[in-house]
């Protein structure tokens, strides 16, 4: 199990991918058992505008709340050794996937519109799902957003698995991966 606290910096892992997900749940789980620190874009932006998500939106609206998500990833997210869970859409604007993968393992989290509604129910944190049709709107923005996640990271697939089982998959995906950085690393270095 990949452990905090060695004298070799260890890559971050990224989690991305849709709201409920369970980015922020596999995320803490992992930082425990890794003894990590965990980091999420969501509580950084907040911190970052003193104010809450919903209040972003209804105040300054998206773009504002991209800008800031931005932000957080140029100059705010730790450059090793965490574990850092990203708000569903950050992947999704231009030239940010590029930007997120400089920063460490990107694991990219799917999982069914059933659960995805079930999980993200009645949550302020996610203004984009509020309205009549929550459902469509998943549908929707999944569809608009589907490539992005491709595109960022190793994709694992979370219906039907248990915390513990999806603890183990990725552990397994980011340690193979760790490995290919630090060997690059030290090439590098040679
Ligand atoms: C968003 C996802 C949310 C939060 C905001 C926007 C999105 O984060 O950043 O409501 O655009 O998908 P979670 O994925 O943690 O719910």
């Amino acid at each position: 199990m990949p452990s905090g606290a060695q004298s070799n910096p260890q890559p971050n892992l990224i989690l991305a991918g849709f709201m409920g997900t369970g980015k922020s749940a596999l995320g803490r789980q992992l930082a425990k058992r890794w003894r990590r620190s965990f980091v999420d874009t969501d509580d950084l932006v907040e911190k970052l505008a003193g104010a809450s998500i919903a209040d972003i939106f209804a105040q300054q609206g998206e773009e504002h709340f991209r800008a800031l998500e931005r932000k957080v990833v140029e100059e705010l997210l730790p450059e090793t050794d965490a574990i850092i869970a990203c708000g569903g859409g950050l992947v999704v604007q231009p030239g940010m996937i590029e930007l997120v993968r400089a920063k460490g393992i990107v694991v990219t989290l799917f999982a069914s519109v059933d659960t995805i509604l079930r999980r993200t129910a009645g949550n302020s944190r996610r203004p984009l799902l509020k309205g009549e049709d929550p459902e469509a709107k998943i549908r929707e923005l999944m569809k608009k957003r589907e490539q992005a996640y491709m595109k960022a990271g190793i994709a694992v697939y979370t219906d039907g698995r248990s915390l513990q089982q999806l603890c183990v998959i990725v552990e397994r995906v980011y340690e193979r991966e760790a490995r290919a950085v630090l060997k690059a690393r030290s090439k590098k270095a040679d």
